[in-house]
């Protein structure tokens, strides 16, 4: 995978347009941008969202999650998270409404409607932005966001127009997201082009050639995280298994496995630590890292550095792609996940919600204790 810094090949207009969206001049305050699993998405995004940054704006970031698509309001968890702080300054509805949804005030029931928690929302948002710094909203992997965050964004966006706030998503597919006006402006990655896929084969220290990159450039039909992945594999020797022969699997299912094949190779405490960072959500990821896992930098995640499964990036170590993710959660065996889950609910003691989540996945069956926290939660969504 691409790391920081390295540059963007192919894609000048379509990173012109997401320059344009998070200009807080644009007239368009809300962007879409969908594309196929790899096609560089995140990658747009995280190059609009540095930018800007470094104009002075505050960014707030949320990903949706496949274990988090059913938690409701887990995204909206993420992205106000940064700023709770700010909620004390709106009317008093709005500031009940938005600790309850936060999880911080008394749980009400039922919880507040979307209108009162939309409107909520809203004012933050233009708040903080009328404070001297636009805010960007980016929202990654949208596709996995919970409903109920998705109908608050989407009450949000469709009242933008004029306030110092603009929305960013990204979604895999060519679909539709719930909740969300089909009109929304939208920008659709496709494969890259042949040149710049042999760009992109050029930025690899490694630089493949001849038969190989014949091969890579087949197989990987313009998608750049094939592209990269398939040459990182053709050429690391720690990644063990050569290219994978092109065979009828999906690209999906084919690169999944090529991160599996690369897990074989790393030691067992590393494998360990990579399978809780698996477990474990981004909701959990500010209570459970510091706690529960070794910090980035620490000799356990070096091999996986080295596989390219991990990278660091701001203190934090991350999957590199949710295909390293899932690649890791699926070749560890049931009793091993179980474990991780109950490791994950003993450093979440403070978290009702989030602990009876992994209580849950860390029994094998229906167990008592289990349904019991669940029914709490759901008594708090
Ligand atoms: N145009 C590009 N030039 C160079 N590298 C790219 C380009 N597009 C994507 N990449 C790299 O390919 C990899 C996959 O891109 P990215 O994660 O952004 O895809 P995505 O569309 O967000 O995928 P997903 O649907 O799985 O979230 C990343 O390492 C990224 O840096
Ligand atoms: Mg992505």
């Amino acid at each position: 995978m691409v790391d920081e810094g390295t540059a963007v090949v192919g894609r000048d207009a379509e990173l012109a347009r997401v320059f344009r969206a998070v200009d807080p001049q644009s007239a368009d305050p809300v962007l879409r941008v969908l594309g196929d699993l790899g096609t560089g998405k995140s990658a747009l995004l995280e190059r609009a969202a540095r930018r800007a940054e470094a104009g002075g704006g505050r960014v707030l970031r949320a990903a949706g999650s496949e274990s988090e698509s059913s938690l409701a309001h887990s995204a909206l968890h993420q992205l106000l998270r940064p700023v709770r702080g700010e909620v004390a300054a709106l009317p008093e509805r709005q500031r009940a409404a938005l600790r309850d949804v936060l999880g911080e005030g008394p749980a009400t029931s039922p919880g507040p409607g979307l209108l009162l928690v939309g409107v909520a929302v809203l004012s933050l948002l233009s708040g903080l932005g009328e404070r001297g710094r636009p805010v960007l909203v980016v929202l990654d992997d949208a596709q996995w966001c919970d409903r109920a965050s998705l109908a608050v964004l989407s009450f949000v966006a469709g009242r933008l127009k004029g306030e110092p706030v603009r929305l960013l998503i990204g979604a895999r597919g060519g679909g539709h997201l719930p909740g969300f006006d089909r009109q929304v402006p939208t920008l659709t990655l496709g494969p890259l082009d042949e040149a710049a896929s042999h760009r992109l084969l050029d930025l690899r220290p490694d630089r493949p050639a001849g038969h190989t990159r014949a091969r890579i450039l087949d197989q990987a039909g313009g998608n750049p995280l094939a592209l990269w992945e398939l040459a990182r594999t053709d050429t690391a020797p720690e990644a063990g298994a050569g290219l994978p022969p092109a065979g009828p699997l999906p690209l999906t299912a084919r690169l999944e496995q090529l991160f599996a094949a690369r897990l074989t190779g790393v030691p067992a405490a590393t494998g360990r630590a990579l399978l809780l960072l698996a477990a474990m959500d981004s909701a959990d990821s500010a209570t459970v890292l510091p706690a529960g896992l070794p910090p980035a930098g620490a000799a356990v995640w070096a091999p996986a550095e080295r596989a390219g499964l991990v990278r660091s990036a701001g203190g934090e170590v991350r999957f590199r792609h949710p295909l390293v993710r899932s690649a890791v959660y699926q070749a560890a065996s049931p009793g091993d996940r179980r474990a991780a889950h109950r490791v994950l609910a003993g450093l979440l003691r403070d978290e009702p919600d989030r602990r009876a989540w992994h209580l849950a996945a860390a029994s094998p069956g229906p167990d008592a204790a289990v349904s019991a926290e669940l029914e709490r939660t759901a008594d708090r969504a």
